[in-house]
């Protein structure tokens, strides 16, 4: 590689010198340091000097707090965490061995609102960050950062770090110059109004701006962002969307959305992204996203001429979309913004917005309550991420899940949910493939029935009816047997299925 194929990229000159190795810059990065890294859901992230921090730690006494915006690609935390790199993960991962490492314990992870992060280092309530790690497309003439297929949380990082390290990519095209609004809320307690009033609105820079003498380091890069691993939608989502499409109908029907509905977010994962997919073969046009990981979903509805808009903080395709979708970039650009997440997940905007919202739960229980995050209520899955951002703030919060997991031997509707991320006041429609349970209006002995009847898996029904009734016998506003409650998860545990 030529310094010219850079240079162009590093557009001011007394940067030029800045470029070293990634091992140099990882140099910068001492033990026990807070290291913000760019990243959001395996899209955008840093990938050489993470990689040369893992070479060290197998090496020399190396470990780091590790914040980023949220999962990371290329296999990272995976390496990161067999490399005992990493001593606390802030604030979402999705990657089997860096799981297995928080749930024994090794790793502190702290599972945190996505739009939460950086008002708390803003304030000092956590880090501080010593360094900011951050994979870009160019840096201005003045030092601006222009980011990769992710915002997440670095503008926060590289505005509130000391020292920046940028990590030019040069196989992301600089057609993606233009695609982010980087906006930065004013201080509390006197902050204004976030001026976004409709998806499409632009009310930021489209680089994250900084003072260009903190570039500490340099790097060129050329790996690309991995794949997504979503699957294709099955006949499960399938069934899934489709009652929430007639829910959406029933909702134009009676007048309280048009056929343009409100602004659409979808969770990360198989079922959300078929959701949406399934919103192809609906009546509804002209529709808009507001959302935070923009999938394949985004662009199969771009292209069934479905979706007008889509707001995002980053961009995350399977293989053969990403495909597609890059060599006709120029064409999806006018109508996608990528925003830092807590724009994007912002409970200001959500609520003024009035999002549909469609986030997946591992498990719901007969009164609404949802866990999205911990199997067994103890071992963490992936994190709330941004489910929580929406589900409070939205104007209809729905939480979709088939009804059964691991061939049966779970039932994804149970009597109590060993965690709670979402509280039945969060909560407006469960959806599994079984059908829809519309809680609104509905109190807890009335919301009781009819996710019995409407949600559970036949398998489970009478179980469940057992349950309540012998619960509702007993009294209360949320009848309970409380003894009772979490036996099917104890028998999970001791039998490896919930079926008796
Ligand atoms: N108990 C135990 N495991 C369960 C389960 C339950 N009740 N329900 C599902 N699972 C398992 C599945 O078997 C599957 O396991 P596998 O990976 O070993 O095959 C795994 O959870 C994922 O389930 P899947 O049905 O494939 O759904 P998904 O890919 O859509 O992911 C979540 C579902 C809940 C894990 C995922 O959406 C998530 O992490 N959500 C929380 C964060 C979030 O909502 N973010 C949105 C904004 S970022």
């Amino acid at each position: 590689m030529t310094s010219d194929t850079y240079r162009q990229r590093i557009r001011q000159p007394s940067l030029w010198d800045k470029v070293v190795s990634a091992e140099a810059a990882a140099s910068l990065i001492q033990d026990g340091m807070t290291v913000g890294m760019s990243g959001f859901t395996r899209a955008g992230e840093a990938k050489a000097v993470p990689m040369a921090l893992v070479q060290r730690a197998r090496t020399e006494p190396l470990k780091i707090t590790l914040i980023t915006g949220a999962s990371l690609g290329n296999d990272l935390d995976k390496q990161m965490a067999e490399a005992h790199l990493l001593s606390r993960r802030i604030p979402f991962q999705s990657d089997p061995a860096l799981r297995r490492a928080i749930n024994a314990g090794e790793v502190m992870f702290i599972d945190q609102h996505l739009s939460e992060t950086v008002e708390q280092l803003r304030t000092r309530q956590i880090g501080p960050v010593d360094i900011a790690v951050i994979e870009a497309v160019a840096i201005t003439e003045q030092g601006g950062i222009i980011p990769t297929t992710s915002v997440g949380n670095s503008a926060s990082f590289a505005i509130l770090a000391p020292k920046v390290i940028v990590e030019i990519n040069l196989s992301q095209p600089t057609l993606l110059e233009g695609l982010h609004d980087i906006y930065i809320p004013t201080q509390r307690p006197v902050r204004h109004p976030i001026p976004i009033v409709a998806p499409e609105n632009r009310i930021g820079l489209p680089f994250i701006p900084i003072d260009p003498a903190k570039i500490a380091a340099i790097v060129i890069t050329t790996k690309l962002d991995s794949s997504s691993t979503v699957l294709p939608p099955d006949p499960e989502t399938a069934a899934i969307a489709g009652h929430l499409t007639e829910l959406l109908k029933h909702e134009v029907a009676v007048g309280r959305l048009t056929d343009t509905l409100q602004p659409l977010q979808a969770g990360i994962g198989t079922i959300a992204n078929a959701v949406m997919h399934g919103l192809i073969d609906s009546p509804f046009h002209s529709l808009t996203m507001y959302s935070e990981v923009l999938q394949d979903s985004t662009f199969d509805l771009f292209d069934a001429g479905k979706l007008d808009f889509a707001s995002g903080s980053s961009i995350t395709l399977s293989q053969a979309k990403y495909q597609a979708v890059l060599p006709d970039f120029a064409r999806y650009k006018p109508k996608l913004v990528l925003r830092p997440q807590e724009i994007s997940n912002h409970p200001e905007i959500i609520r003024r917005l009035g999002i549909i919202a469609v986030n997946t739960a591992l498990e719901f229980d007969l009164y609404g309550n949802i866990n999205s995050t911990h199997v067994g209520g103890t071992h963490m899955m992936n994190g709330i991420g941004g489910s929580g951002d929406f589900a409070r703030n939205a104007y209809l919060s729905v939480f979709v899940t088939k009804s059964v997991a691991k061939g049966g031997a779970i039932s994804s509707v149970v009597p109590m949910v060993s965690h709670v991320d979402h509280t039945e006041h969060d909560v407006d429609i469960v959806v599994t493939e079984q059908g829809l349970a519309d809680l609104r209006g509905l109190a807890p002995r009335e919301r009781a029935r009819l996710v019995i009847a409407n949600c559970a898996h036949p398998d489970y029904r009478d179980m469940l009816t057992d349950y309540v009734e012998r619960a509702l016998a007993r009294g209360g506003q949320t009848p309970h047997i409380i003894e009772e409650a979490l036996s099917w998860h104890a028998a999970l545990r001791e039998t490896g299925s919930m079926r008796r």
